[in-house]
């Protein structure tokens, strides 16, 4: 049996961090980067909202997936090296293992502690599977290390490189960052001179739809979306040692028609004196800390932008209401 390698490039910075997060808290319109909903519980939180009626997006990919398998695989090449953006609990990709065919398999993640034992496991049920595990912020750099990669020039010519960016997580970006973000893929996809032509991009995408739908989906009946937003405040008060009280801020998901996206807020239920170590604020009730965005696309709109970063046409599968996309894009 082979074992996973591991990477670890990202270094967090806690000066950094606070920085970042008091730089929002501080403006007037209150912001925090979606990034802070997941810490440990967060993560769980997350996956919880993926298992509840109204969240249709994680199970309307996977049934894309699993009904076009054949077809979707048909289009990607095989013995490439198949880069996961994001892969958590890699169980999406390792869905794919046994149509796609990859010669390597790299996990990338904020941190690498936690595809340690993801992937430990996973090389249990693929002992032949190369595989690696990468933490770094992919949202600043996709400068995969070469040995992360299994790039042996000497030895074979390099694989293509097959991207997988599921979930539609492309959705925290605003349209401009989302085509930087996507002009980086596609100059990855030929970095390090592997065959660029053969590689592309595999991404899951949610579609525009009703305001009633897509409210429902980010405000459940549960409260399990409302409790993921509101723990934020938990892991900022140990970021920053800040103050937050959870009885005074309630949930707030609204869809923004003109701008195509669900805004997830925190509002104050009072006036509100936030203090952290070496200053505070305050805000007012009804004042609101802005903490997600998570914008819809046509699939016109998004087989454009794909086009606009420099990928060939893609090819699109939905389900038959439309809710949700999967496009394979060429390099
Ligand atoms: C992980 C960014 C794809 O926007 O649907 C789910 C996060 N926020 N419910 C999304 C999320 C609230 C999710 N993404």
């Amino acid at each position: 049996m082979k074992t996973p390698q591991f990477f670890q490039l990202h270094h967090e910075d806690s000066d950094q961090i606070r920085t970042e997060l008091l730089k929002g808290l501080q403006s007037s319109q209150a912001y925090t980067s979606p990034k802070y909903l997941y810490d440990a519980l967060g993560s769980k939180l997350f996956e919880a909202i993926c298992e509840l009626p109204e969240y249709y997006p994680t199970r309307t990919e996977a049934a894309i997936f699993l009904e076009h398998a054949a077809s979707i695989a048909s289009h990607i090449p095989q013995g490439a090296a198949l880069i996961d953006l994001g892969a958590g609990n890699c169980q999406k990709a390792a869905s794919l293992f046994e149509h796609v065919k990859p010669f390597r398999y790299v996990a990338v993640d904020i941190s690498v502690d936690f595809l340690r034992g993801t992937l430990d496991t996973l090389q249990r049920q693929y002992p032949d599977l190369d595989m690696a595990g990468v933490g770094m912020d992919f949202s600043e750099s996709l400068n995969l290390p070469a040995a992360a990669m299994g790039d042996i020039p000497e030895v074979r010519a390099l694989a293509p490189r097959v991207f997988f960016y599921p979930g539609s997580s492309i959705g925290n970006f605003t349209p401009d960052e989302a085509l930087a973000f996507l002009q980086r893929i596609h100059a990855a996809c030929s970095a390090h001179g592997s065959d660029a032509k053969q590689g592309g991009l595999l991404i899951g995408v949610d579609l525009v739809k009703g305001t009633a739908e897509l409210e429902a989906a980010y405000d459940d009946a549960l409260g399990v979306t409302a409790a993921f937003n509101r723990n934020m405040l938990l892991h900022i008060n140990r970021l920053i040692d800040s103050d937050f009280h959870l009885d005074d801020w309630s949930h707030v998901a609204l869809y923004d028609e003109q701008l195509a996206r669900i805004e997830m807020h925190l509002q104050a239920k009072r006036d509100v004196v936030l203090r952290w170590v070496g200053g505070g604020r305050v805000f007012a009730k009804n004042e609101r800390i802005h903490t997600e965005n998570s914008y819809k696309w046509t699939a016109q709109g998004f087989s454009d932008l794909l086009q606009n970063a420099g990928f060939a046409k893609p090819v699109v599968w939905t389900d038959a209401k439309e809710k949700f996309a999967v496009m394979w894009a060429a390099a």
